[in-house]
């Protein structure tokens, strides 16, 4: 079996230099597209799917190896567990249509916790030029939300594990899950298509605690709420500081301050979906309403003279650089990036 990092880097060569003929060479084509089935676990239902998912696989493919052919592109491109599906489809799952209310990372129209603005004044004034949050061991390993647009979920759940850690030197996995199954009704979570990162927030607060992954495993879809039949960690959350300044030396100085931050990022390109190393910078990552993936920032620094924030996403270790990306920083708050920033206090 070829190694997936060669298979990748054996296309991104070839076949950019191959001719249309070869191009159209069904049996490598089929190859190319059974190796990705295979590395990835795909099966489908039908040879009818079979056919629609390999032209879109083939479709995707074009397109990433023309971006990785660009040496002026900043980040590289390549395939992962979405390179089957259209761009709709990655739409509709972070960004699902519901009708009245049009944003799911509602983050306003929620009774939250008690908030706390912070003034910039309380952040640390000196600052190191490149800071990661992984070099204090207070980041967990890389989850996947798989199919399912949870990341709301992922990204409080791993900022509160994270300052559980700076805190106490506790490790704990929470139950994703959980908050899936259980924070449904008032908490403005719609499940599997998206939800309120205030939510999550007030669930934990009102039930004091929630269980551990371990004892309650991720399922990517909605089931019945089980939390009285495990056991639950305490937690006593105080509050929810939050800042929203655009400015991304205010964000820089709070990472470091205050420890991971929860994010709101716009990632509605499908150059999103396809990164996997470098700098990301997606000239169209500039649109005004586009709230629609929650990750977590944990580090910053700089690489070729280009300044990066370093977000852990929660797509699996395949996606980006052992499912972390490092994303423009310093370019007009890209992404924005620094629109809304909200971090846990204990
Ligand atoms: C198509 O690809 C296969 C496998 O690489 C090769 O053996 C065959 O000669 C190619 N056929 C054409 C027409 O290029
Ligand atoms: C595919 O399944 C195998 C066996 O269950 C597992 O080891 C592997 O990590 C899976 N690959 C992906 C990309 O999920
Ligand atoms: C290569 O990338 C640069 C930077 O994104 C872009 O401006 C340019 O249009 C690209 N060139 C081609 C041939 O796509
Ligand atoms: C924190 O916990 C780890 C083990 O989980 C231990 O190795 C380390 O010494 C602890 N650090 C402190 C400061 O107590
Ligand atoms: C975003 O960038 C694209 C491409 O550069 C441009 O066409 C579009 O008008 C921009 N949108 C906004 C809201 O600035």
């Amino acid at each position: 079996m070829i190694s997936l990092g060669f298979l990748i880097l054996g296309l991104n060569f070839l076949s950019y230099q191959k001719s249309e003929n070869e191009r159209n060479n069904q049996t490598q084509t089929k190859n190319v597209f059974d190796e990705y089935c295979n590395d990835f676990n795909k099966s489908y239902h039908s040879k009818q799917e079979y056919g629609v998912r390999k032209e879109i696989f083939l479709k995707n493919l074009n397109a990433i190896n023309k971006h990785n052919g660009n040496n002026s592109e900043t980040y590289k491109m390549s395939i992962n567990q979405f390179t089957d599906m259209t761009f709709k489809e990655l739409y509709d799952l972070n960004y699902p249509d519901e009708g009245e209310s049009s944003s799911k990372m509602d983050t306003t129209k929620y009774t939250s916790p008690e908030t706390e603005n912070l003034l910039s004044d309380s952040f640390e004034e000196n600052v190191p030029d490149s800071f990661d949050w992984r070099n204090f061991d207070v980041i967990s390993n890389i989850k996947d939300q798989k199919l399912c647009g949870s990341c709301f979920i992922y990204a409080v759940l791993e900022e509160i594990e994270s300052q559980i850690k700076i805190k106490t030197n506790q490790s704990y996995e929470f139950s994703r899950q959980e908050i899936l199954d259980c924070a449904r009704k008032g908490y403005g979570s719609l499940g599997c298509s998206g939800g309120s990162l205030y939510g999550v927030h007030s669930y934990i607060k009102n039930r004091g605690g929630i269980s551990e992954e371990k004892f309650y495993p991720y399922e990517a879809k909605e089931n019945l709420c089980r939390s009285e039949k495990f056991p639950k960690i305490d937690i006593d959350l105080k509050g929810i500081k939050i800042f929203d300044t655009e400015d991304e030396d205010i964000l820089k100085r709070a990472l470091y301050t205050l420890g991971p931050i929860t994010v709101i990022i716009d990632n509605l390109h499908d150059s999103f979906f396809r990164y996997s190393s470098g700098i990301y910078y997606e000239q169209e990552c500039n649109e005004s309403d586009a709230y629609s993936h929650a990750v977590v920032i944990i580090g910053y620094g700089s690489s070729n003279g280009k300044d990066y924030w370093t977000i852990k996403n929660s797509y699996g270790e395949k996606w980006g650089e052992k499912g972390y990306m490092r994303i423009a920083r310093n370019q007009n708050n890209h992404c924005k990036i620094s629109s809304f920033n909200m971090v846990t206090k204990l």
